[in-house]
């Protein structure tokens, strides 16, 4: 079942067009696609309310780095005074000693400039890095803490990976994006800002002379960038069915060998491989004519300007080397932060369209919190348990329970059978308040539910369900999980009624085994003895079995049979089950069939009423007799 899930995500529009690359940051090809937010400006307003709290680590970031950027900008100034005063030495109208004095001046200055600068740089990049790894903390404890809150419907209308890659995905791009983005586009304006300050200082004539090609510039960056866009999207729809195809073969592969698909499955391969490499070529090789253009144009520019100073050089007010070389510098370093801005707005919209996922996430409806009754923790629960006039569907459009009414007294043990898609799970999830019934309630001892807090009452109930759940963990830990203080002693009795005691001691670390994620270390029917097991240990007031047995061979279910009687001895417990030989001695059978309980009573009662019970039972009798 999850390889499924694992597959569809894969395959899912979201995630291929987010996951590779990581979104546009640093090194990015120039004229990739950003993802577009939903709401740009709503979003980025609640994003600066966001990190509100470090707002003053926030403006420490943004002065420094102004700081930096000006005096970044200012310096090569010196090196012009420095270039000018030699060219007037030579030239005889600045003497020897005055000017070397000069020259030394500038030099120290230009020095300790740099050492500010380098001082100044280092405190942006470790304040930046700092709020940058707060607000990552935040968002995933946050989210976390949002998820703990959620229904379980939400989990189930999404898929695992895109909920995954909200909080590993979104969170990073986001948070590195605060760093980056902001000193970046900071910066990137107030160097654009500061130069061309210094431009017209040195010379207003050069400057316009300059600027006059920066029409041509946005032109052809953007023409081309538009074009290699397109290129890009399809190179990344390319990349989605690789992956998708990738994927699939490997969860599948049991199956597709089987079938003999092999070629099949390998042809379809190369097609899109060969696909993705003609538009990966193409998108390659427009985003990387951008700079080359650019440049051209650039140097066309300094030629302009190169010339232009020459000639106001033999001008009555004449420019000298110095200034026509810093000129220069400036007028190159004048394209990159432009190009710099043009970038981090495409970043700016993966981050916010990152930050609207993770508000979304945030934003859910949570389940109720308030109690009626707060102070039950050491409320001692009898096991009275009364579904009133229950109606439930999952979704809106498909009805599933109506009306059902149902009492069982404490102790009491009650089975519920019926075919495949009967409800018989969704009874469990209600009684747990894994959902919410639409109408009617739940009364334990008398008092609904939903006035019980649900931590308070889910410790009440034992469960042992269908999918069996083990988190990545030794197996002692996973036995005492509803027990953590249980003692070693403890956790081997609970085992050994559980008859998987021999099996752990098979295992060279025994009870210290660890089990893997998913467990694929231990089979199914051993997987059904530990979470049994871990019910025993837990020792509930109410007990739920799911199919709890029909992973394991019949003498095996035999034993543990016998043990779960002794477990079950005075409490009360709903029992599952499809083999009906292991419910007979049930107090009271319910037989459900959609949704509804069709009968009621005990074994006997049933069968003599020959109704869906006896045609059940005597079709389970007739071919497998036990
Ligand atoms: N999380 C869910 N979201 C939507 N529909 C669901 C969900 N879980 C179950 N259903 C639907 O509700 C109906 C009852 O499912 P349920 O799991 O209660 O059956 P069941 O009696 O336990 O069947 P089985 O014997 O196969 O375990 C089915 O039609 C199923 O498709
Ligand atoms: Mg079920």
């Amino acid at each position: 079942m999850t390889d499924v899930k694992k597959k569809e995500t894969q395959n899912s529009p979201k995630s291929k067009t987010r996951g590779q690359g990581g979104g546009p940051g640093h090194g990015m090809p120039l004229g990739r696609p950003a993802e577009k937010a939903k709401d740009f400006k709503g979003t980025t307003k609640r994003l600066i309310r966001y990190i509100g709290q470090y707002k003053w680590l926030m403006l420490i970031v943004i002065i420094v780095t102004i700081l930096t950027t000006l005096l970044a900008v200012v310096a090569p100034n010196y090196s012009r005074f420095i270039l000018n005063d030699l060219q007037e030495m030579i030239v005889g109208s600045l003497s020897q000693d005055e000017g070397v004095a000069r020259i030394k001046g500038f030099f120290w200055l230009i020095i300790i400039l740099q050492v500010i600068r380098f001082l100044l740089s280092m405190v942006m990049f470790l304040v930046g890095n700092k709020v940058s790894v707060f607000i990552g903390r935040k968002m995933r404890n946050d989210i976390r803490e949002k998820f703990e809150k959620m229904p379980i419907k939400y989990f189930d209308s999404r898929q695992t990976g895109d909920i995954l890659s909200v909080v590993s995905n979104d969170v990073d791009v986001v948070t590195n994006s605060i760093q980056q983005s902001l000193i970046n586009i900071i910066s990137s304006f107030f160097s654009i800002l500061g130069i061309l300050v210094m431009m017209f200082i040195i010379s207003w004539k050069l400057t316009i002379i300059a600027l006059l090609i920066l029409p041509l510039f946005i032109l052809a960056t953007s023409t081309i960038a538009k074009k290699s866009q397109s290129k890009f999207i399809r190179q990344q729809k390319q990349l989605g069915s690789l992956n998708g195809h990738i994927e699939e073969v490997f969860s599948a592969s049991k199956i597709v060998k089987l079938f003999g698909k092999e070629d099949e499955s390998f042809e379809e391969f190369q097609d899109i491989n060969t696909s993705l490499a003609v538009d990966m070529r193409d998108a390659q090789f427009l985003s990387g004519l951008i700079r080359p253009i650019m440049e051209f144009i650039s140097n066309i520019g300094y030629v302009a300007v190169v010339i232009v100073g020459g000639i106001l050089a033999g001008a009555t007010n004449p420019l000298l080397v110095g200034d026509i070389t810093i000129f220069i510098t400036y007028q190159k370093n004048f394209v990159n932060p432009i190009l710099n801005i043009a970038n981090v707005i495409n970043q700016l919209q993966s981050t916010i369209a990152g930050a609207e996922r993770i508000f979304e996430v945030l934003d859910q409806a949570e389940e109720n919190q308030d109690f009626a009754l707060n102070e039950v923790n050491n409320y001692d629960f009898k096991g009275h348990v009364e579904f009133k006039d229950i109606d439930f569907s999952y979704s809106e459009d498909t009805e599933l329970i109506k009306d059902l009414n149902l009492e069982v007294l404490p102790g009491k043990q009650i089975a519920i059978v019926g075919p495949t898609g009967a409800g018989k799970t969704t009874l469990v999830n209600l009684l747990m308040r894994f959902y919410e019934v639409n109408n009617g309630g739940i009364y334990i001892d008398g008092v609904k539910s939903t006035d019980y807090p649900r931590p308070i009452l889910r410790k009440q109930f034992g469960m042992v369900l269908q999918d069996t759940w083990l988190f990545s963990g030794t197996i002692k830990e996973n036995v005492a999980f509803g027990k953590p203080d249980a003692t070693d002693e403890e956790i081997i009795k609970a085992c050994k009624q559980a008859h998987v005691h021999h099996y752990i001691e098979t295992l060279p670390k025994g009870y210290d085994t660890v089990l893997k994620e998913d467990a694929d270390n231990i089979s199914k029917g051993q997987k059904q003895l530990l979470t049994i097991a871990r019910a025993i240990l837990f020792d509930p007031k109410i007990l739920i079995l799911d199919e709890a047995t029909s992973s394991v061979d019949t003498r095996t279910e035999s034993y543990i049979q016998n043990a779960m009687t002794f477990m079950m001895e005075g409490k009360t417990s709903f029992v599952i089950a499809h083999r009906l030989s292991t419910i007979k001695k049930a107090h009271t059978i319910l037989v459900m069939n959609n949704g509804r309980i069709v009968e009621q009573g005990n074994h006997k009662e049933l069968l003599d009423k020959n109704g869906i019970y006896a045609d059940l039972y005597n079709s389970q009798f007739l071919n497998q007799p036990t």
